[in-house]
């Protein structure tokens, strides 16, 4: 079954907190969701409910308020939260690729969009650079990484005390009792936080030390490697050249000679290309993205501005630039949202064209639950940070277990049946200060006395199926999903088998 997939990246236990001047501010609360390779994943919510914080985490580009209080992103057997800049950006960009909502956001307005697409090719043109870097990034990655940990878990440490201390400092109306003993508390706070970052630097320290060492030797041998590799494409080309300028001296025709001179030229490109990416191959590669993307006379489009192309051309020159360093996993955030409905399906279609061809995995967040049976394997409904139900496409959809997925396959505009929209009545909750129970209960005229008190835990359905909703435990008096919901389900199955 798809159990057996393999998984390509994996987000346990996710926490963010935002510092802001009201108070820290709980965007992710304890997200966990796995992607299968070459599957796609949908993260659906409503706005506010932490997608778009959850992508940036695991692309690392989260604000700079942001305090990551917990959890890991594992991706090819390293947590992405504990890497160093440099390997994140190895990662960002190249393995992993993201587009955003607003396709103008991510384009310079005054770049040629030529020179856009191919920018990211030619930042890695020279070969034998990048021959070298090759040959040192395990070691290297290995000795800032030790380094990156140990600063990570040192400005960590030193936001949560930041918080705390912050936190302590807002509450009102303390007595002075109280303030006193808060400063106390701070104090030893304090004093915990210089032993921990001693500990952790002595700790990390002596790794490093060792690891630099085994680096500066790692050096040295593939400086020798790459002066080689110089030395024998040269050669081979020297070689060849005097060969063939033997002939062309030695020429009995026109014809021969211009022959043998094309192989020449045809030679030198080879040798060029063997020690850097030239700007004509970079174009000759964007040409072909572009063609890949479905813009159109791509040689024209090649030296336009971005204001030159509609909403949906830009969007696609924007997923050209992610693939031009073809990544294993694109992540889609709300990517047509902004776009027009009939361009919002072109846009949809090539995307699954290109995860289908490429064998992308793809991590898909929208809004809307009506695009989502069309792009997902797998869907995690988010609401106030957490996932509240996570189910193979069918599951979710022909089973839907949580009251919030109920509201959120309510609103679903339905084309055919021209019936009244049941939009999800009230707001999501303020997240500095979120509910202590399960965070849909205002809204949930299924809510018990025990949604006010207490999270629901998640309860399995299926062995890929789960939701977390007091609903599904033994002991809660069993509820019908709304009619509306039924009908449409049993609506959709009957066009399915049709
Ligand atoms: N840099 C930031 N500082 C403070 N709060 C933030 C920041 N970025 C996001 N948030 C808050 O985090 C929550 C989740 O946001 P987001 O992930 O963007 O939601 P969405 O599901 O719409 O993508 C929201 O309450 C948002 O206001
Ligand atoms: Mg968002």
């Amino acid at each position: 079954m798809a159990e057996k997939k393999e998984k390509v990246l994996s987000v346990q236990d996710l926490v963010i907190d935002f510092k802001t001047d009201n108070g820290i501010l709980k965007a992710v609360r304890g997200v966990s969701f796995d992607l299968y390779q070459g599957e796609t994943l949908c993260i659906v919510g409503e706005s506010g409910s932490g997608k778009s914080v959850t992508s940036k985490a695991i692309m690392g580009i989260l604000a700079n308020n942001a305090i990551i209080a917990g959890g890991s992103i594992i991706y090819r057997g390293e947590n992405l939260l504990e890497v160093s800049e440099d390997e994140f950006y190895k990662i960002r960009g190249h393995r992993i690729g993201m587009i955003f909502q607003d396709p103008l956001s991510s384009l310079n307005p005054i770049v040629k969009i030529g020179k856009q697409i191919t920018e990211a090719m030619l930042i890695n043109s020279d070969k034998l650079k990048t021959m070298y870097n090759d040959l040192i990034s395990d070691d290297l990655i290995r000795y800032k990484n030790t380094l990156a940990k140990m600063n990570i878990a040192i400005t960590n440490e030193k936001k949560k005390l930041e918080a705390f201390i912050s936190e302590t400092e807002a509450k009102e109306n303390r007595s002075k009792e109280q303030k006193s003993q808060d400063k106390a508390l701070i104090r030893k706070k304090q004093q915990e936080f210089r032993e921990f970052e001693k500990k952790t630097r002595d700790k990390y320290m002596d790794e490093a030390k060792g690891y630099k060492a085994i680096l500066t030797e790692t050096e040295k041998r593939a400086k020798k490697e790459v002066a080689a590799y110089k030395e024998k494409v040269t050669g081979e080309f020297k070689e060849k050249e005097r060969e063939l300028k033997q002939k062309i001296a030695a020429a009995s025709d026109k014809e021969e000679k211009d022959r043998l001179d094309q192989e020449l030229l045809r030679e030198k490109e080879d040798f060029t290309n063997k020690l850097r990416i030239t700007k004509a191959e970079a174009k000759r590669r964007a040409l072909k993205i572009m063609h890949e993307v479905g813009i159109p006379e791509p040689e024209k489009r090649y030296n336009q501005y971005p204001f030159e192309f509609s909403g949906g051309m830009r969007q696609r020159i924007v997923i050209a630039i992610a693939l031009t360093a073809s990544p294993e996993i694109l992540i889609c955030d709300e990517p047509t949202t902004a776009l027009d409905v009939t361009i919002q399906a072109q846009i949809l279609e090539l995307i699954n064209k290109i995860k289908a061809e490429r064998n992308l995995s793809c991590i898909f967040i929208t809004h809307d639950l009506g695009v989502v049976a069309n792009m997902a394997d797998r869907v995690a409904v988010m609401y106030a940070g957490k996932i509240v139900e996570y189910g193979l496409l069918d599951e979710v959809f022909y089973d839907p277990r949580h009251p919030y997925t109920w509201a959120l396959l309510a609103s679903i505009p339905d084309v055919d049946s021209k019936e009244k929209l049941e939009s999800i009545p009230g707001t999501p909750p303020d997240m500095i200060y979120p509910p202590v129970g399960d965070a849909f209960a205002q809204r949930n005229k299924y809510a018990m006395n025990i949604d006010f008190r207490e999270q629901p835990p998640f309860f399995k359905i299926s062995d890929t199926h789960s939701a977390a909703t007091w609903l599904l435990h033994p002991n809660a008096p069993k509820v019908e999903m709304p009619k509306i919901v039924s009908e449409r389900i049993k609506n959709s199955l009957e066009e399915k088998k049709r």
